[in-house]
């Protein structure tokens, strides 16, 4: 805990919030921001109202970047910057002058701005950014805005675009994406109204749920969207990488390898868990 952070504070956001660790996040970020005691208070009430501590605070970190979010998007989650550490290493894998990666279904922008900043230097990088959300698609931009006064080279990388899954890119495109990544949504009907609170009335539920499959897997609507397109967008070698439930991984490996792709695989989060399929065209 540092130091500066004035304990009473701290003790009565916690009276409010009922969490200490909770309560000295919101008394930090009401300090750093200059909200005050009575900042700290509101912040507290939205807390203990229910609100994620991610939208109450305004601002998450994400591997190496401090993201703004709110309920435009869904909050970043560890198990994405384990996805996102696999797509980097994909794309590191492509000895090319120039790469091309693709972050479909952005939200925050969590992904593509990571794969812009930490597979950037030393070879030429662009980064397409897509949603069909354009309430989400504009926090991303805010969030490229805010990367820009940070790491402008890096935020000179990302490209914004609205549509449908691959709809929203260039035709240009077509056959020269060095990675494909997503975390599509893929909860269920059922699973969505048996999620924490927390998570199922403040967080997108476009973001989130997703319809069966064309062979009747629930869920895996949006993922089998992503990994069909994928054969079309990517170029010869290159690698989608697709989060998912670990209860969907192998109906997901087996939709990858009708679509075409090869080289499946199935990768693990940090707890063990089977997380995302890997798969190559
Ligand atoms: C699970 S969230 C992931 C957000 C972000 N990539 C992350 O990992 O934190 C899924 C995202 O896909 C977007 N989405 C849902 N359906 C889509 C579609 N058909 N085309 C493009 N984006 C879509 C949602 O708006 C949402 O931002």
């Amino acid at each position: 805990m540092r130091r500066d952070v004035d304990q009473v504070l701290v003790d009565e956001v916690a009276a409010v919030v009922g969490d200490r660790r909770e309560a000295v996040w919101i008394a930090e970020h009401a300090e750093v921001s200059g909200l005050g005691p009575q900042g700290a208070y509101e912040l507290a009430r939205r807390r203990a109202a229910g609100e994620p501590l991610q939208y109450v605070l305004g601002t998450w970190p994400f591997r190496t970047l401090e993201l703004r979010v709110d309920r435009r998007a869904l909050v970043p989650r560890p198990e994405t910057e384990v996805v996102t550490g696999v797509a980097l290493d994909e794309l590191r894998h492509r000895h090319r002058p120039s790469r091309v990666a693709v972050d479909l279904g952005t939200g925050t922008g969590a992904i593509a701005l990571s794969l812009a900043v930490e597979a950037g230097a030393g070879a030429g990088l662009e980064v397409w950014a897509t949603d069909w959300s354009p309430e989400a698609l504009a926090l991303a931009r805010e969030n490229v805005a805010h990367l820009a006064d940070l790491d402008p080279v890096a935020a000179a990388r990302v490209h914004l675009a609205a549509g449908w899954w691959f709809d929203a890119l260039p035709t240009g495109l077509l056959g020269r994406c060095d990675l494909v990544v997503a975390n599509p949504p893929y909860v269920t009907e059922g699973e969505h109204a048996c999620l924490d609170p927390v998570v199922r009335e403040w967080e997108p539920r476009s973001a989130l749920v997703a319809g069966p499959s064309t062979s009747g897997v629930d869920g895996l609507a949006d993922v089998e969207e992503v990994l069909v397109g994928s054969i079309r967008w990517l170029a010869q070698g290159g690698a989608v990488v697709v989060e998912l439930a670990p209860h969907q991984a192998d109906a997901a490996a087996a939709l990858a390898r009708e679509a075409g792709l090869v080289d499946v695989r199935i990768e693990h989060d940090l707890a063990g868990r089977r997380r995302m399929v890997v798969a190559h065209r």
